[in-house]
């Protein structure tokens, strides 16, 4: 065993009270746009997580002072010097966004906007992932980005004023759309972004958390160049999709019971407790304030005898990082069968692949897919030796499955649950009841 990996035990059951860790998505685009505001911004809850810290380290790469005044492990507080609009510096050395697509994606779109050169870079996993997807839309608006064949190291050459688009991808993206938007606010004229699923919407709210005037209908957004975000006081709520590895446990296991609080309650996000439902669980949500413009509150979930259940293509983008940790639900029974996935196979890691090779090297029953994948929960997983290949939501996924095998699993490169939930195997280890 190396440091990075963990042994996880069965566990009959699992009880108790959860706060997660505050929201990557929405931590990384509070930090993007504190950056480009006018003014000083505070956060509170910024996630604790490697993929947030790779923002800030690009973020202050560029010349925003950033200051940590506090936190706990839920959450860090921030306060942001924001430098306005195009205001940020150009970069001494090559930007490092780590394992983060979402940094570098949505990075190159408020880059895209700035008239220097700058280039970012990743890790093994981040320069695999495919980015041609923004690519295309911001050299539409007149940025010049170069690739490794539409893969990163991007180098962009951005530009001081940049033209709207209309603009409808091709995949249903909330990164691509975000990086999109940020590109337009730094236009003359009205940018438009039609999906052809709808993603998370959690930089439209940001945006208006900021001052920014944005209208959204349906798939579509529309955006008016020019305007200037004024500094803001944030606070960030708990991640529900690190919070989905407590609640599929919870659903998983006969007598378990987990509350979750604090927790956001986007509707883009919470198509989860829906297919936790049709698979048995037995949940409560109690609704509380909303915090920055985003829903928050609590949820309650207990187990239910499982159920076979499919997840059709047009709920995969509501579910899309749930998905690993939902495998996982059917090796502790019933059955689920995902299609329209293929988009998993370009996330961390090819998730598909690598979940099947795990799970079955676990004793499950699992068919791979090109676009998806079917489990079916029918004898008692064994355990044994499985490989996270770096991705974290896989390192998760593999413990909550082991908790219902016979024998212990040992999980290689666990360590990369750090990357979203720094916390994960101390709270999976409170929860045993
Ligand atoms: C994210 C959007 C999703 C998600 C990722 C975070 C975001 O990716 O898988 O973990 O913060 O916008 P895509 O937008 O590429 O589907």
């Amino acid at each position: 065993m190396t440091p990075h990996d963990v042994m996880v035990h069965p566990s009959p059951r699992v009880r108790g009270h959860v706060r997660p860790p505050g929201d990557k998505s929405i931590s990384h685009r509070y930090a993007l746009l504190a950056a480009i505001a006018d003014g000083t911004s505070t956060i509170r809850g910024y996630s604790t997580g490697g993929d947030c810290a790779s923002t800030l380290a690009c973020l202050r790469a560029l010349g925003v002072p950033i200051e940590h005044s506090g936190g706990d492990a839920t959450g860090l507080h921030l306060r942001i010097s924001g430098r306005g609009v195009r205001g940020l510096q150009p970069p001494a050395s090559v930007l490092d966004a780590g394992n983060s697509g979402s940094t570098m994606r949505m990075l190159t779109g408020v880059l895209a906007a700035h008239p220097f050169t700058a280039t970012i870079t990743g890790d093994d996993s981040l320069r695999r992932r495919p980015m041609r997807r923004v690519i295309t839309p911001l050299q539409r608006m007149g940025a010049t980005i170069d690739s490794a064949d539409g893969r990163p190291p991007l180098t962009i050459h951005g530009r001081s004023a940049l033209q709207p688009i209309d603009f409808s991808p091709d995949v249903p993206s909330a990164q691509v759309k975000s990086a999109v938007l940020l590109a337009g606010l730094q236009t003359t004229g009205t940018t438009r972004i039609v999906e052809p699923l709808s993603t998370r919407d959690h930089t439209e709210r940001a945006l208006q958390a900021f001052g920014v005037r944005i209208s959204a209908a349906g798939r579509e957004v529309t955006l008016e160049g020019g305007q200037r975000l004024t500094a803001s006081t944030l606070e960030v709520p708990g991640d529900i999709s690190s919070a989905a590895f407590w609640m599929v446990a919870a659903a998983a296991l006969p007598d378990s019971a987990v509350t979750i609080e604090g927790v956001g309650l986007n509707p883009t996000r919470t198509a989860i407790v829906d297919v936790l439902r049709r698979m048995g669980a037995s949940i409560e949500i109690h609704a509380g304030e909303q915090t920055s413009g985003e829903p928050i509150g609590t949820i309650v979930v207990r187990h239910g005898p499982l159920q076979a259940i499919e997840i059709a293509p047009e709920e995969v983008p509501g579910v899309i990082d749930e998905l690993p940790v939902l495998g996982a639900l059917a090796t502790h029974g019933g059955e689920l069968r995902v299609s329209g996935a293929q988009e998993l196979r370009v996330k961390e890691s090819d998730r598909i692949s690598a979940l099947a090779d795990g799970f079955r090297r676990m004793g499950a029953d699992i068919v791979e897919a090109p676009d998806g994948f079917h489990v079916r929960g029918r004898t008692r997983l064994r355990g044994g030796e499985v490989d996270a290949q770096h991705d974290h939501r896989l390192a998760m996924a593999f413990a909550v499955a082991a908790l219902g095998a016979s024998e212990p699993t040992t999980i290689r490169d666990a360590g990369a649950a750090a990357v979203s939930y720094p916390e994960f195997f101390s709270v999976l280890e409170s929860l045993r009841a």
